[in-house]
């Protein structure tokens, strides 16, 4: 049976190679190392950077910078929308930050040099929901609605995830041109 086992084979080259997609990614904010700094037009702000991007659980943000004239400070959205520099979640200033985006949601950052989130030197970056998020929501039972007539029955929710379903489908169909080819 080679048939079998080069496919089995192929399998689990396509299996491997769609797990390394999932690993954490490193992004440069902004796409280069003088990135962090007041930019010279709305089409050059970092959120319209971050809008071009897709951001999942454990990747990690790095900027760069001169540490004698910049920081950045992870700042709650409040913070962030008025560029209140006061009391960041945390802040960093080594010239070379590293921050693990580690629970999906948004990310708010500002600069910590007086005056440039005014100009518009802030980033925010949302976090995807993992795939398998889905399938632990459960949504909370509603009863039954009575309007002027016979009750009516929220229709039954499956507890199936559709997004691992969707990634179940595409292993498979991968699996399957990868052998296909050999
Ligand atoms: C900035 O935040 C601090 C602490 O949350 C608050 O006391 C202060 O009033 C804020 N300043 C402005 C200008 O919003």
């Amino acid at each position: 049976m080679a048939g079998f086992s080069s496919r089995a084979a192929s399998m689990l080259v396509v299996f491997l190679v769609l797990l390394s997609f999932s690993e954490a990614r490193e992004f440069l904010v902004g796409g280069k190392a003088d990135a962090w700094a007041v930019p010279s037009s709305e089409s050059q702000s970092l959120n319209k950077w971050a809008e071009s991007k897709r951001f999942n659980t454990g990747d990690i943000l790095v900027w760069k910078y001169d540490s004698a004239k910049d920081s950045v400070l992870h700042v709650t959205k409040e913070d962030y929308v008025n560029c209140n520099m006061s009391s960041p979640i945390k802040q960093y200033k080594d010239g070379e930050t590293k921050i693990v985006l580690d629970r999906p949601g948004p990310f708010y950052f500002i600069s910590g040099t007086k005056d440039h989130c005014e100009k518009g030197q802030k980033l925010v970056v949302v976090v995807m929901s993992p795939r398998n998020r889905a399938s632990t929501i459960s949504p909370a039972p509603s009863p039954a609605v009575e309007i002027d007539g016979p009750a009516v029955a929220p229709a039954p929710t499956s507890t199936a995830s559709p997004f691992k379903a969707a990634g179940v489908l595409v292993v498979a169909l991968m699996g399957f041109s990868a052998a296909l080819l050999i």
